[in-house]
């Protein structure tokens, strides 16, 4: 379910020198993403909630890459625990240059249950907790006059409308937007600012859904069009493909990689159900 061995190997070391910085870097996705920019060549720093305890096997492949990487404990809803950490990350490993908001929550609730709390949790985690390290992120590569690359990692579900997950949902619709502003912005300053939008991945926050609710995923996969889930392996291939330096004018772009998941509606059956 989960990739997390090194299977880069035959990668281009197209990143050699760049520094990588992910939030919710112990998540599923997010240790894809870290141990394909590592194979890549870069340098990773992860940052997650969860206690450093359990950095440990997150941080093993990436040192058996030869990376140098490290991991802090940071809750992304607090800006001035975001700055702190883009300035320790600075001083050990230099500059963060891919800048990576990955970390998120999804409450799962009806817009006529979900409580205030739960509605602002996710908006702060998901909206509020990217923005934190992008600007945080940014502003050092503008001081210092560095190019960069900031990677959103949104999701399909805000590109088509969801039932039971609406804070999710609108927080990944303003990120989209989000995405969008700062691209226009910080494009003169060559940031490249972009999004990557999966749909069902067989792991992380879907993934737990689905563990407690198997019956979910089956009828999951059988919604989606190309008839396969996603890997967080495949998820981290589109963000090193932003991250590539030779990939100089995609900004402000979104790689939507649902298997064709936003085109269809609630009512589509595929046709030996009907
Ligand atoms: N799993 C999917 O199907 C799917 C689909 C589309 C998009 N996504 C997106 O992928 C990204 C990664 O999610 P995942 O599926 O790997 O889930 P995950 O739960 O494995 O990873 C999310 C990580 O974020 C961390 N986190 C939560 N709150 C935090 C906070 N306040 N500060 C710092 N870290 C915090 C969690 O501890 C966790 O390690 C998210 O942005 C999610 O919305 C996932």
């Amino acid at each position: 379910m989960n990739t997390t061995k090194p299977s880069n190997s035959h990668r281009e070391q197209n990143l050699a020198g760049q520094v990588a910085i992910i939030s919710g870097g112990l998540g599923d996705i997010g240790s894809a993403i870290a141990i394909e920019l590592a194979g890549r060549g870069a340098d990773v720093a992860l940052g997650d909630i969860r206690p450093d305890a359990d950095a440990g096997p997150r941080l093993e492949p990436l040192k058996s890459l030869g990376r140098r990487c490290r991991y802090d404990r940071v809750d992304v809803t607090d800006w001035k625990q975001v700055g702190r950490w883009v300035e320790q990350v600075e001083a050990d490993l230099g500059p963060p240059t891919l800048i990576i908001p990955n970390a998120a929550v999804v409450t799962l609730a009806p817009t006529c249950e979900i409580t205030p709390d739960q509605w602002s949790r996710d908006l702060r985690v998901n909206l509020d907790g990217a923005f934190h390290l992008a600007q945080a992120a940014i502003l050092r590569l503008r001081a210092l006059q560095r190019p960069g690359r900031v990677v959103f990692i949104g999701s399909w579900a805000a590109h088509a409308p969801h039932t039971h997950i609406p804070a999710y949902c609108a927080s990944k619709a303003a990120l989209r937007m989000l995405c969008k502003t700062m691209a226009l912005e910080l494009a003169e300053f060559d940031i490249l600012v972009n999004e990557v939008a999966p749909g069902y991945v067989d792991a992380g926050l879907t993934g737990a859904v689905w563990r407690d609710h198997p019956e979910q995923r089956a009828s999951g996969l059988r919604i989606v069009p190309v008839g396969r889930l996603i890997s967080p392996a495949e998820v981290a291939f589109q963000v090193a493909h932003l991250c590539d330096p030779d990939n100089r004018h995609m900004t402000g772009t979104s790689i939507l990689m649902d298997g064709g998941l936003s085109l269809t509606s609630a009512t589509t059956l595929r046709k030996d159900e009907r």
